[in-house]
């Protein structure tokens, strides 16, 4: 149970609120919903039971993990580069979920003083610009998140984090439920469903279907080697493939309410799905304050946001931390200290890219672009590819069927898809990407 709080708990952050929101917005709409789906099941789901599978046979971190079982099975080190990508992409994942972490708290704070309160679309949206000018100011917040997840990395308390998650994360999507309730009253709910469910195949390209890839990895904390960390936790008896089954399914519930509850909001308002990052920050406050009850509602949402953004990035952290203090003479608090202030030096470079930066530095994106890019669309599904390759192809059969525990269609079943339709799924983005 502990286990399932605790994958959940680094799956379901700001890559199911904002991030999915901004992107479904920016890639017009329903294909790139469907194509995501499509990459959860059929990418998603098998490169999540690789890293388990992965985790529970080689019973430690993943650059341990991976070594270990490429000499057992007489591979070559070369393995354990899964494990090396893996800390790369949490260390600049984290630097810039952690400024969006910082504007989830300044929202906090703008709710319960009533700066939304019965302002309209163009106030709400002034207002974050504000923000996103003020260097200064995000910088405070985007410290003040690394704060607290330093603090609770350093200590090592996230065990009482997973007993939270049990009563919050219900909490946000009854939340999430009720804003969609919301959306329905607005009349405008018709167009948001069309909007998010009715694609134009036709208007798709090359970079919708690569995206859609990197938000199924983001969303489900796929190949960065944190999900084998925790596989080395799983107790012998946890069913895998149900257990996937069940952290997918929250985490996808989780993105598509969220989509339901801004999509209505963007259309009765006039607003625009593609606005950026922005967008769930300058839809749903419009929302709670002009509801009653708005600010009590606005509060809670954005406590739980910064709540399920803080257990995500706790799992960010967690390797970082872990990489150092098995290479450094530091203890764990100095270990966590000297991988959080390099984050954070880095995710100054992103703040800046909303205000001070805001030009493209490589490939005609910013740095904030360039670090989300890079490592959703390409460090995360190569590293999640060599997991699933490896469990489907290199691992001995017999370890893959006792940890699978499926009996002989479910052990085709994967097989199948393993060794197949994930890898050349993968593939197959990345050479429509390029074409
Ligand atoms: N999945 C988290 C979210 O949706 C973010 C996250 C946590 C993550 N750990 C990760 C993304 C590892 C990629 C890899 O907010």
């Amino acid at each position: 149970m502990v286990f399932i709080l605790a994958a959940t708990g680094s799956a379901v952050g700001l890559g199911n609120i904002w991030r999915f929101s901004y992107m479904v917005g920016e890639s017009g709409g329903a294909a790139f919903v469907l194509l995501y789906l499509g990459c959860v099941l059929l990418i998603g789901m098998p490169v999540l039971l690789a890293e388990w599978i992965l985790g529970r046979r080689g019973q430690s971190n993943p650059i341990n993990t991976m070594a270990k079982l490429a000499r057992e099975g007489g591979r070559t080190q070369a393995w354990i580069l899964i494990g090396l990508s893996g800390i790369l992409a949490a260390f600049l994942i984290l630097s810039f979920y952690s400024v969006i972490g910082g504007w989830s708290l300044a929202y906090i704070l703008s709710t319960v003083t009533g700066t939304f309160t019965d302002q309209d679309a163009e106030a709400v949206g002034e207002h974050f610009n504000s923000l996103l000018g003020s260097p200064g100011v995000l910088l405070l917040w985007h410290t003040a998140f690394m704060v607290l997840v330093v603090g609770i990395v350093a200590r090592g308390v996230t065990k009482g984090l997973e007993a939270a998650v049990r009563t919050l994360m219900p909490a946000l999507v009854i939340l999430l439920a009720l804003l969609v309730v919301y959306g329905m009253t607005t009349g405008h709910f018709g167009e948001a469903l069309r909007f998010m469910f009715s694609p134009d195949w036709g208007a798709v390209t090359g970079e919708v279907v690569i995206a859609a890839m990197g938000q199924a990895f983001f969303t489900l904390s796929l190949g960065m080697g944190i999900m084998m960390a925790y596989g080395s936790y799983l107790g012998r008896d946890v069913k895998l493939v149900s257990t996937a089954g069940t952290v997918i399914v929250l985490d996808t519930v989780v993105a598509l309410l969220a989509g339901m509850a801004i999509f209505p909001i963007v259309f009765l308002h006039g607003l625009s799905p593609g606005e950026g990052p922005g967008l769930i920050f300058v839809t749903l406050p419009i929302a709670f304050g002009n509801i009653t009850g708005g600010v009590i509602l606005g509060l809670i949402f954005f406590l739980l946001l910064t709540f399920a953004a803080l257990t995500s990035a706790i799992s960010l952290l967690e390797p970082v931390v872990e990489f150092v203090q098995e290479r450094s003479p530091f203890s764990r608090v100095w270990s966590t200290v000297a991988a959080a202030i390099c984050i954070w030096a880095l995710g100054i470079a992103a703040l800046m890219s909303f205000n001070v930066w805001d030009f493209p530095i490589l490939f005609g994106l910013n740095v904030f672009d360039l670090l989300d890019t890079f490592t959703s669309r390409f460090l995360l599904p190569l590293t999640g590819l060599g997991a699933v390759v490896f469990a489907a192809w290199f691992l001995d059969r017999e370890s893959v069927r006792q940890e699978l525990a499926m009996g002989t269609t479910g052990t085709m079943l994967w097989n199948v898809v393993a060794r197949f339709v994930a890898p050349i799924g993968v593939v197959i983005v990345f050479v429509s990407a390029f074409l």
